[in-house]
């Protein structure tokens, strides 16, 4: 039995252990960790703790035999419910804004333990009727065991996790109690090191995440550790993308790009929602934006304007949306949505919204968006074509009618041959062809 480890052994031991896994030990846990140490030397009958340290490196069964020693493990369902409260209230409704009420939320329980957190998260969304895909990663081989087996005890439930996790629960015989495959089909398990490298990574499924909870880990890290982490879980998120912390972690506000949200109930950091470069010359310019006065609601609409009334800059963006939309729609009814929120005044980009949002299957949404185009350019013959389209889809067939009439209007103002702004290069007189076979759509 090895009975001794000096304070130099241990220092070795614990920088490497510090190097593999992050985790830092504080001077009030010395004892402690040496008698842990000690008891997985005997275990694995390792007697060296040079030894040991190299074994913890190259060997995967020594190093998890330590990992399960010195990780605590500690979690349940609905910790901090104010943070589900926030996915649901502020994180779901913002998602559906941007890309669509069908949306997939990507979402990632960094360090889930045993996988209450991963499921709270899936239990959220299954009330929220929203479709997600959630990822839970733990370094521990242990945990994600026992994450997939769903399996909890009655502690696991403390507080207020009945309350949401009750209507999702079986009886076991040995008075545990295992999840519904409805909530448990909603989550993947998967062993990842925080403190590797191995994120962000398709492989890995850690990229384009909207939503990352990495709760009650950093506090087990030193402070470039969790820069490190910080500026990985940061390169995770989508734009717009939101991650949260446990109340008692340490601040990430100065580590990575975030805009941070602090709440008396903790600190949210959003990946900001970026320009792409050349937006950057698209700042909405009011100079060039349509004037908004009443006059622009009167009937019949104003004559059509040539789409060089867009700002300068704007076109490029608009070129850029549009050959996005071709292969990734949702990818780009987030850039437009980007764009939109850094050019109001762009009615070519509510419209590009507005279509977005009705083939991905959001028309609350694009009726909103196509609104806002029409409130900034009556003029526009594409505009008054797509709301007629949207109030179709919606059962309002007299309002429909009148957009499609605005449109054949604006249309019969220009010559035949002449191409139809904010369309894909038609003429006025293709674009008539369709209004009336959509007016006779109506009329069927
Ligand atoms: C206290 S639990 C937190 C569980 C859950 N996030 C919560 O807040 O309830 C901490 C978890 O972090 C895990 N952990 C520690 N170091 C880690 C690392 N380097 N990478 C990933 N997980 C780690 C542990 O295995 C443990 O399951």
């Amino acid at each position: 039995m090895t009975s001794m480890l000096t304070d130099r052994d241990l220092e070795l031991v614990l920088q490497t252990v510090q190097r593999l896994t992050g985790i830092r030990f504080r001077s009030d846990q010395t004892d402690a960790i040496r008698a842990t140490i000690l008891r997985v030397m005997d275990r694995v009958e390792v007697r060296s703790p040079v030894q040991f340290a190299r074994l913890i490196e190259h060997d995967q069964q020594i190093y998890h035999e330590l990992v399960e020693e010195i990780t605590v493990g500690e979690t349940y369902f609905f910790r901090e419910p104010k943070h589900f409260e926030f996915v649901r209230r502020r994180v779901i409704p913002e998602l559906r804004m941007r890309r669509g009420d069908q949306t997939m939320l990507h979402a990632w329980s960094a360090a889930c333990a045993s996988g209450e957190e991963a499921y709270s998260l899936a239990i959220v969304c299954e009330e929220t009727h929203q479709p997600a895909s959630i990822l839970g990663t733990d370094i521990s081989r242990e945990a994600i065991a026992n994450a997939r087996e769903a399996t909890y005890r009655r502690w696991s439930f403390r507080g207020e996790a009945m309350s949401h996790v009750g209507p999702y629960v079986t009886q076991c015989d040995n008075d545990c109690l295992r999840l519904n495959p409805l909530i448990r089909k909603r989550v993947q398990f998967a062993q990842l090191n925080l403190a590797s490298d191995g994120y962000p990574s398709g492989a890995s499924r850690t990229q384009n995440l909207d939503l990352i909870f990495c709760r009650n880990v950093l506090i087990y890290f030193d402070a470039s550790t969790n820069a490190a982490i910080a500026d990985r879980l940061f390169r995770c998120l989508r734009p717009g993308g939101w991650l949260v912390t446990a109340s008692g972690d340490p601040i990430l506000s100065d580590m990575a790009d975030f805009v941070p949200t602090m709440t008396e109930f903790g600190s949210f950091y959003q990946r900001r929602l970026t320009l792409l470069p050349d937006m950057k010359s698209a700042k909405a310019d009011p100079s060039a934006a349509p004037r908004l006065t009443n006059k622009a609601k009167r009937e019949p609409p104003p004559p059509p304007q040539p789409a060089s009334s867009t700002p300068r800059g704007s076109d490029s963006i608009v070129r850029q949306i549009q050959a996005l939309s071709r292969s990734d729609q949702e990818a780009a009814l987030e850039v437009c949505s980007t764009a939109v929120e850094k050019n109001p005044l762009v009615a070519e980009l509510h419209f590009l919204q507005a279509k977005l949002l009705l083939t991905t299957g959001s028309p609350t949404g694009a009726f909103l968006a196509v609104q806002r185009a029409l409130f900034l350019d009556r003029s526009a013959i594409m505009v008054h074509f797509l709301c007629g389209s949207i109030q179709h889809k919606r059962g309002q067939l007299d309002a429909a009618r009148k957009h499609f009439f605005n449109a054949r209007e604006l249309c019969q103002r220009i010559p035949p041959d002449q191409m139809v702004p904010y369309s894909d290069r038609a003429t006025a007189t293709q674009i008539i062809a369709d209004v009336n076979a959509c007016l006779a759509r109506i009329d069927q």
